[in-house]
């Protein structure tokens, strides 16, 4: 079978760059990068020159595979374009997650469903998929009864821009943020999180609180969790589930910091909830440009991909 064609789409964003750097890792080859007309036809660090991501263009019929990270009314404009062309697209933004028939994916929670697919598969938002890679485990050694986080998340989340003005922003201004849509009273990123993880997990009925919160930093997203749970657990026989848990590091004290460029979601301060009967308090922390967006689709692209070997 020949090498796969992957289209990039959204190249020159914070979570394209990294998208194509890990492409570029795992030895794939046949990878265009794709955004608007205002980047086209400029070349990237990598050497590839960057073509406008037009209907056309995505519907020629020569991409197999199209990772989109352009935002969520670009997606929805653009992504049924590369679908038409034929291509399976894997979609970073909010456009399609919770689309009826859409699986939502992270891969060690639920990688089946990707197989399910219309042409589109969805990745989640960057604060979803740390948060089950450590809920599912739990819930299946103890049975989730509900779900309290709150979140620390990195200016790389809201996009490259943000990312230059915290660079350029003097010490003295740095600050706290709530700087999403507002939902009623949530933010939309506080009732993504709940809506995408009762997906994921398969538990819609499952409640979850969520507050979220902008914090001056430039990778890496914080979420403190506390979990209430059908049997109790300790925090020792909780360490050892999330210690043997795929994608999962269990650490003393997880920091964005150290989180940065790994693929690992690091969790940790494992200890019991003072407030709650058999609860749980912990710490996590995970890269949200890496595991929390390019590499979570690319490992969906993998099981895709893998599927089409086998069949051919
Ligand atoms: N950052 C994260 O941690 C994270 C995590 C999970 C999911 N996501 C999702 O991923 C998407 C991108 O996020 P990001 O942080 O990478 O944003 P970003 O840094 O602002 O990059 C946006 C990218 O989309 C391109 N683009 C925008 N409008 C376009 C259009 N109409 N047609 C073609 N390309 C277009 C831009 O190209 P130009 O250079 O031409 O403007 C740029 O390459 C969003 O949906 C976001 O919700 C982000």
């Amino acid at each position: 079978m020949p090498e796969s064609r992957i289209a990039v789409v959204g190249a020159t964003g914070a979570v394209g760059a990294v998208t194509l750097r890990l492409l570029r890792e795992r030895g794939y080859e046949n990878v265009r990068a794709f955004a608007s007309a205002r980047s086209a036809g400029t070349t990237l660090d990598g050497g590839l020159r960057v073509e406008e991501a037009t209907p056309e263009a995505l519907a020629a019929g020569d991409i197999d595979l199209a990772l989109f990270s352009v935002g969520t009314s670009a997606s929805r404009e653009l992504v049924p374009h590369a679908v038409r062309g034929g291509a399976v697209a894997v979609d970073k933004s909010a456009a399609y997650r919770l689309e009826p028939g859409v699986p939502l994916v992270v891969p060690e929670v639920n990688a089946a469903r990707a197989l399910e697919h219309d042409g589109i598969v969805a990745n989640p938002n960057c604060c979803t998929i740390p948060l089950t890679c450590v809920l599912k485990p739990l819930h299946d050694a103890a049975g989730l009864v509900r779900v309290r986080v709150s979140t620390y998340q990195s200016v790389s989340g809201a996009g490259a821009q943000r990312m230059e003005q915290l660079r350029f922003e003097p010490q003295d201004q740095h600050n706290l943020a709530m700087d999403w849509t507002w939902d009623g009273d949530e933010t939309d990123e506080e009732s993504k999180i709940r809506a995408e993880a009762q997906k994921i997990l398969e538990l819609p009925e499952l409640p979850i609180s969520a507050t979220t919160v902008r914090v001056p930093v430039l990778v890496g997203h914080a979420e403190a969790v506390w979990v209430e749970l059908e049997e109790p657990i300790s925090a020792e026989q909780a360490t050892a589930v999330l210690g043997a848990a795929p994608s999962v590091q269990v650490v003393d004290v997880p920091t964005p910091g150290d989180a940065a460029k790994t693929d690992q979601v690091l969790v940790g301060r494992i200890r019991p909830d003072r407030a709650a009967e058999n609860g749980l308090a912990l710490f996590l922390a995970c890269d949200n440009l890496v595991k929390g967006a390019a590499l979570n689709a690319i490992q969906i692209a993998e099981l895709l991909l893998d599927r089409a070997r086998v069949a051919a």
